[in-house]
């Protein structure tokens, strides 16, 4: 790691990472963050040779035990472990044991039975992943649960946003749609107002967040806006988030057609953001829901960058997660 290493940064190995579990970052402090994202600068080093593949974690044994479906998150996970030369397990809810009635706690002793030392872990359920750390011996990596946190989005999100603006403090950034049920959301608020960004929410009031009350500790960090021309004025980046259908009561909305009509992310209204405005989408896109195709598609878009940054930032989380490379 020590010569891909840029010499005006700290190496990592002189950073101490004190994690046995990565469940949230609510909790990071400014040089974790910085850790993960100058150890991704690393990856990413890594990942642009022609063969990509090191040494760091051989021996090593991974699992992904995802409990709703995922096409980034889980696969960038696999390929990030397979590219530091860890062997991996993946296991589905859908077509494991878990079918039979097996438990959480169960499932994890089993992989832990056979060797397992990380396990990346998605669960429609907010807590899940702690409830799992209690009882866990290995290492357990949130990789989203329910509407709570989805940390290593997060960290890859201000990874390409770092890749693109030279700071992350002074940055206008809007969060765009329904931040009440997006663990993106969440987990980008802590991240990107630690780092010293303004961060709006803008959507519908009945999809904006509840219970930010004035002794919540956000609650002087962040606005929130209804219209979306207000919101968009001046920012720096523009986050569009998935509608979370699968955990939004019914009757938020009332009409998708209205949502569209009032905040769906269109080269009209980002034409009101700074004329370098970045934007980007966590993913999987509802193609024309909330973000146009042409914003999609488009030269200010960091979708498809955000995907492949996700494969730096995992191999960092995993890499940092395991004790680093013990060659
Ligand atoms: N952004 C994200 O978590 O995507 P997946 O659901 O495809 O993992």
């Amino acid at each position: 790691m020590k010569e891909n290493y840029p010499q005006d940064m700290h190496q990592p190995e002189t950073i101490s990472w004190h994690r046995k579990h990565l469940l949230d970052i609510d909790d990071f402090s400014i040089s974790e963050y910085d850790l993960v994202i100058k150890t991704a600068g690393v990856m990413g080093g890594i990942l642009s040779r022609p063969i990509k593949k090191v040494p760091a974690l051989r021996g090593r044994t991974i699992a992904t035990l995802f409990y709703e479906p995922s096409t980034r998150t889980r696969s960038s996970f696999e390929l990030a472990a397979k590219y530091l030369s860890a062997d991996v397990v993946n296991l589905a809810a859908s077509s494991s044991s878990i079918t039979k009635g097996e438990s959480l706690i169960d499932t994890l002793h089993t992989l832990e039975a056979m060797g397992v030392e990380i396990i990346i872990m998605r669960h429609p359920l907010a807590g899940a992943c702690h409830l799992a750390a209690r009882h866990a011996k290995s290492s357990i990596i949130n990789a989203g649960d329910g509407g709570h946190a989805h940390p290593t989005q997060a960290l890859l999100d201000m990874y390409t946003i770092l890749k693109h603006k030279p700071a992350i403090a002074g940055l206008n950034i809007v969060i765009l749609g329904d931040s009440r049920h997006s663990r993106v959301a969440r987990s980008n608020i802590w991240g990107l107002t630690a780092m010293g960004a303004s961060v709006t929410l803008c959507g519908p009031r009945s999809l904006l967040p509840i219970g930010l009350t004035p002794r919540h500790p956000l609650y002087s960090k962040i606005k929130l806006e209804t219209d979306i021309l207000r919101a968009l004025e001046g920012a720096d980046v523009v986050m569009a988030l998935r509608m979370q259908k699968e955990r939004q009561a019914a009757g938020l909305i009332p009409d998708i057609r209205e949502y569209v009509s009032q905040f769906r992310l269109t080269s009209d209204r980002l034409a009101v953001a700074k004329p370098d405005a970045l934007v980007m989408h966590p993913g999987p896109v509802n193609e024309d829901i909330e973000i146009s195709f042409e914003v999609a598609s488009g030269s200010q878009s960091l979708i498809t960058e955000q995907v492949s940054n996700g494969l730096a930032v995992r191999m960092a989380v995993l890499y940092l997660i395991s004790g680093g490379s013990k060659e």
